[in-house]
């Protein structure tokens, strides 16, 4: 590992403007610098470069992050390299550490579960080409289905027994622990193989490691499901993986087109026909990371759909999400009855070729034309269709392809242009509203801005928004000192025995807020906010305040990167507020109270949360005196919030 001194050498050296400038042509803007974005399609540039900070953001598609990141992301690079690069750039010598036990035992398991998929993908492998029970149920699958030896190969397909423990056996004698094989999911609690009488698709990352399994069984009747996958462990995370895409990533690029399909079997035949662009979500509807994952190679996403205009309905939800995080989307329907494998299969990889040519189809154009053939000429159902679509096009975050699909559009239903361009700009307006009284259970607006990119969007029910929000104090103000009178000194509020004469106190916001959050033994559910948490806490312990730059120059991509959009978020703001017209208090303006609203809010939050967790459980309950332990419980949090909300009131009038 690269020592932390050497990374300490290699961020006090690193001018990200020299860095961001050997890739991208900067001007100056003020303090700052900035670029059309180098990571999605514009022509007004909104991709900014903070040399003091060291940092840069894109307004536009929310890319943000340091040097370090940025040469992941635009070169590639792992994080070693990219430190690498700049102490090549920068001349400073790389001195290289033995990483601590923690490290070592993290690593560790990620390691032996990667080891010893790699080891059960060589056995599924073998058995299909060197045992009578492979060759004659597994091979014969395969080749049936009219997949080559050279393409079977190629994705490491397999076999896996039909006996309950052929795998386990074998790999335990081959000196793998059975802990080891029980955490990457192929051994069940009881000993049985995770995986029999199935044949077997190994799950790749974009490394090309093997992260998981899928299995289809090989049981005629419907007793059991078609196809079941390994359970997530540290290295398989379902929703992050695409299937086929460390064998489709260049194609990817070097076409700039990533087609989508349903199935592991879609893929495969779709490869073995040429057109090696292609990846699965594998049955699930797309995720917000499967889209990231596609957007690191291309802005262009096709989607291949059977013909059955059910899949196609159920799908537009992953659609609109695309659509959100600004990819260009096409479709292609097949002919009635065939999937992509099918198809495939049955025709020459030529025609297959010049039959997606010639029916790819824009999304919304797809969309608009679909709903205009169902509605016919029934006036309240193209009312419908026109919101229909203007929720769509409202989604499509750059405002020249709006522009463009509003004309578009406007032909094919039949609506003046200055409608739709009404609509859709009371429906942006309107979600971004929704946005804040989202966040907005105590009349408290925590961030006018869209989910940021280093966060997932959240649910209403979630604590996320107000954890976000105290941690963005910290970074921003953790520093400052803010005058506390007695009464908010205990920070709880809800301790009478806090009202005394005593006079003020001047204490760092940092202090206001640790004391809080432990006071209350309050835990952060969002895993990058409590590490951020723990980082600062622990600094905070030995006497010092970190500066922000301690977070956004972390090693972890997934600190710095939400360091960085919390610490720029006041950027965001100001772009509303001129876009939106609404001004917002600065939060300079009375940093005390500021910070006892974040603070509030959030245990109000999570309060709120536990009363309805314990109304639940009250429902469920079947005994008399559970029900009366839990009736107590809920009157006590009953009380806890009404005390919060009160306390909170008289900050907010005070
Ligand atoms: P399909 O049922 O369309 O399967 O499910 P398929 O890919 O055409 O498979 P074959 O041709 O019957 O072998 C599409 C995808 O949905 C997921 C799988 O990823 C599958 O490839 N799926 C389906 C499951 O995860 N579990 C299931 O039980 C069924
Ligand atoms: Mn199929």
């Amino acid at each position: 590992m690269i020592s932390r001194t050497t990374i300490s050498r290699i961020f006090e050296a690193v001018r990200i403007e020299e860095v961001i400038g050997e890739f991208v042509t900067l001007r100056r803007s003020g303090k700052d610098m900035k670029a059309p974005c180098p990571f999605h399609n514009e022509k007004t540039p909104s991709f900014f470069v903070s040399p003091v900070k060291g940092i840069y953001k894109c307004f536009g598609c929310g890319k943000a992050g340091n040097a370090v990141t940025f040469l992941m992301e635009h070169e590639k690079y792992t994080f070693p390299e990219a430190l690498k690069f700049l102490a090549r750039k920068y001349n400073i010598a790389i001195e290289e550490t033995i990483p601590t036990e923690e490290e070592k035992a993290k690593e560790t398991e990620s390691e032996s579960i990667y080891l010893v998929n790699a080891y059960a993908q060589r056995f599924f492998t073998d058995n299909i080409f060197t045992t009578d029970e492979g060759k004659s149920i597994g091979l014969g699958y395969f080749r049936e289905r009219g997949f080559t030896d050279e393409t079977i190969k190629k994705f490491q397909l397999g076999y896996s027994q039909r006996s309950r423990n052929a795998f386990t056996e074998t790999a335990q004698r081959a000196g793998y622990a059975l802990d080891i094989l029980r955490k990457a999911g192929l051994t069940r609690n009881d000993n049985d193989d995770f995986f029999h009488d199935r044949v077997i698709f190994p799950l790749h990352n974009v490394t090309g490691r093997v992260i998981a399994f899928a299995g289809r069984t090989m049981k005629a009747s419907g007793s059991e499901p078609k196809y079941i996958n390994s359970p997530e462990t540290e290295i398989y995370n379902k929703s992050n993986t695409l299937y086929g895409i460390f064998f489709a990533k260049k194609a990817i690029a070097t076409h700039d087109e990533c087609y989508l399909v349903e199935g592991y079997t879609d893929v495969i035949s779709l490869h073995q026909s040429g057109i090696e662009n292609a990846v699965a979500s594998s049955g699930t509807s797309l995720t917000v990371e499967q889209l990231r994952l596609v957007k690191r190679y291309s802005q262009n996403l096709t989607i291949l759909y059977d013909g059955d205009p059910a899949g196609i309905k159920a799908s537009l939800r992953g659609i609109d999400l695309a659509l959100e995080e600004g990819l260009n989307i096409k479709v292609v329907v097949l002919p009635d009855g065939e999937d992509p494998d099918s198809f495939a299969q049955k025709t020459s990889a030529s025609e297959l070729r010049s039959f997606i040519k010639e029916r790819t189809t824009d999304f919304i154009r797809y969309k608009a034309r679909m709903l205009m053939d169902e509605s016919g000429k029934d006036p309240a159902k193209k009312a419908r269709i026109i919101k229909d679509i203007v929720l769509s096009v409202a989604l499509i975050p750059e405002p020249i392809t709006r522009t463009v699909y509003i004309k578009e559009c406007s032909n094919i239903i039949n609506i003046a242009e200055e409608i739709l361009n009404y609509e859709i700009r009371k429906e942006r307006e309107n979600r971004y509203r929704q946005k804040i009284s989202r966040q907005d259970d105590l009349n408290y607006i925590p961030e006018p801005a869209s989910a940021p990119v280093a966060f997932q969007p959240v649910s209403p029910e979630s604590t996320e928004q107000q954890e976000r929000e105290v941690i963005r104090i910290l970074l921003n103000y953790g520093h400052k000192i803010i005058r506390i009178s007695p009464l908010e000194k205990g920070v709880r509020g809800i301790d009478p025995s806090a009202e005394s004469g005593e006079p003020g106190e001047d204490i760092p916001v940092c202090r206001m807020i640790i004391s809080g959050i432990r006071e209350d033994g309050i835990e952060f559910r969002n895993p990058v906010l409590a590490e951020i948490f723990r980082l600062y806490c622990g600094e905070f312990d030995r006497g010092i305040i970190p500066e922000d730059t301690f977070f956004t120059s972390h090693q972890d991509i997934d600190i710095c990167s939400a360091s960085v959009e919390l610490i720029t978020s006041r950027y965001r703001l100001s772009d509303w507020e001129t876009k939106f017209r609404i001004t917002i208090p600065a939060d300079e303006e009375n940093l005390a109270e500021t910070t006892m609203k974040a603070l509030h809010a959030l245990k109000e939050k999570i309060v709120k949360k536990m009363i309805i967790d314990f109304q639940e459980k009250l429902k469920n309950s079947t005994s008399g005196d559970e029900f009366q332990d839990l009736l107590v419980h809920d009157r006590k949090l009953q009380e806890l919030k009404k005390h919060l909300s009160t306390r909170l009131g008289r900050v907010i009038i005070k």
